[in-house]
């Protein structure tokens, strides 16, 4: 068997969440690879609405395992207090949670560093969701991280108090007073004991080594989807650096993420919307600063499941779209919130960039670079879509797009329910 990976081709927010749970009864195992409480990914069902920031989003179907793999990163205040608490009442979530030993834990003062990055950015600050994302992953990559392993060994506290000491050095190195500064609504202290109380209890949840686990269960023939978070355009080394986060959003970030080799990622399935968005800062070719930009939000509803900023919004961009696609294998497109473009008399698509009198669609190295969109405009359905009889331009719409890449779309998503699905026939 092969590991099968759902990821975001844009700039996050394409609605992972509720695809992996609409296919997760057709896998044994779902699996995050990489980010942290940075995702929000939104799950609808039976008139409910569910969140989940770090938890896999297969724990509401019956008998999948979800694991967090050592590429996440795991504030365990957020996943303890916030996440299993929200869904307790759905789920015996030990039963069905495998953390890995290797994931890094996200403590209190990276959140603390975070802020203070970002303030001194000043006008060129990325627009974090200051979840500590960045200053975690730069631990680990400066080898003097934590991870969740560590919390059952008995000198864990002082590992913390060493690592603490050093970010509070880096801290007051800086210009900014922090003194005030809350962590998702607490002081420095709260929560730091918060955080140390979620440790304990995460110490009774099932923490192995998932990379064990997940070839061990391929061996035997059990199936695997691999969920991302963020996007493409977030990817550390690909997306529009540096307004990025800071891990490999892109499918080879299964393999480091989750301990699986090159030869056993199977299908790709990437998903994107009808247009695009992004929250937070960084260049945006096809960005709407008018009154249908303004649509496109209200429309579409385009504020941050995690910080509930409001979302930029804009045209789909097909040469970003071959580039994510390009990068990643995709072997399936997924299209997301196609009913958001339902009241549109017509839709721009841009097919081309022009820079400086050229014609392209290779993204450049400067972001900062002038690029002028090419659009093509097609004629909207302007009705509901509510079954696989699509409206004439919403299939038009659909095959633009595959004729483009190359890459069929084999799922359509017309509202947030889990319902509000179409699985087309070429989904083998
Ligand atoms: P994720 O981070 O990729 O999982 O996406 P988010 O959950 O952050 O954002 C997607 C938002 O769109 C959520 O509020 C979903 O409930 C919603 N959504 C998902 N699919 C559709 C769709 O097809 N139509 C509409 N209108 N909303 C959708
Ligand atoms: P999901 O998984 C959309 C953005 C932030 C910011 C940049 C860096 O829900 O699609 P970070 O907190 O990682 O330091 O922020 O990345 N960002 C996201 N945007 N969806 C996400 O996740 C995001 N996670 C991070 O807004 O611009
Ligand atoms: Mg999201």
């Amino acid at each position: 068997m092969k590991v099968d990976v759902l990821l975001g081709l844009q700039w996050g927010d394409e609605g992972k969440g509720k695809i992996v749970d609409v296919l997760t009864p057709k896998y044994d195992i779902v699996a995050r690879f990489q980010g942290g409480p940075n995702a929000g990914h939104t799950l609808e069902f039976n008139g409910q609405k569910f969140t989940l920031h770090t938890l896999p989003s297969g724990i509401f179907r019956e008998n999948t395992i979800n694991v967090i793999g050592n590429g996440v990163i795991i504030d365990p205040a957020i996943l303890i207090y916030k996440e299993v608490e929200s869904v307790k009442d759905f789920c015996n979530i030990k039963d069905i949670l495998l953390v890995s030993q290797k994931a890094h834990l996200i403590t209190p003062t990276h959140k603390l560093l975070d802020y203070i990055y970002e303030t001194c950015k000043g006008d060129k600050k990325i627009g974090s969701t200051l979840k500590g994302i960045g200053p975690t992953y730069t631990d680990k990559i400066s080898r003097d991280g934590l991870r969740v392993g560590d919390i059952l060994n008995p000198n864990f506290k002082q590992k913390y108090e060493t690592l603490k000491k050093k970010h509070l050095r880096i801290a007051n190195a800086y210009d900014v007073d922090y003194s005030d500064v809350k962590l998702d609504g607490f002081t420095l202290e709260e929560y730091e004991n918060r955080w140390f109380l979620a440790v304990e209890e995460l110490k009774t949840y099932n923490i192995i080594n998932t990379e064990y686990y997940l070839n061990e269960a391929l061996n035997s023939k059990k199936s695997i989807l691999a969920e991302g978070a963020q996007g493409t355009l977030l990817d550390i080394d690909f997306g529009t650096y540096p307004y990025v986060t800071s891990s490999n959003t892109i499918a080879a970030g299964v393999c480091t993420g989750l301990g699986i080799a090159p030869t056993k990622i199977g299908r790709v399935f990437g998903i994107f919307k009808s247009y695009i968005t992004r929250v937070g800062s960084g260049p945006f070719t096809t960005e709407l600063h008018d009154e249908v930009g303004d649509m496109l939000r209200v429309e579409g509803n385009e504020f941050g499941s995690t910080t509930g900023r409001p979302r930029r919004c804009g045209w789909m961009d097909i040469p970003l779209l071959k580039y994510a696609c390009m990068l990643n294998g995709v072997t399936d497109l997924i299209m997301m919130k196609a009913d958001v473009l339902n009241k549109f008399e017509t839709i721009s698509v841009c097919n081309k960039y022009n820079i400086n009198g050229v014609e392209t669609d290779e993204i450049p190295f400067d972001n900062e670079m002038e690029i002028e969109p090419k659009y093509l405009e097609i004629k909207g359905w302007n009705q509901e879509i509510k079954d696989k009889n699509l409206p004439v331009e919403l299939s038009n719409y659909i095959k633009l797009i595959e004729e483009s890449v190359n890459i069929p779309i084999t799922i359509l998503s017309f509202g947030p329910d889990r319902e509000q699905t179409l699985i087309f026939d070429n989904f083998k």
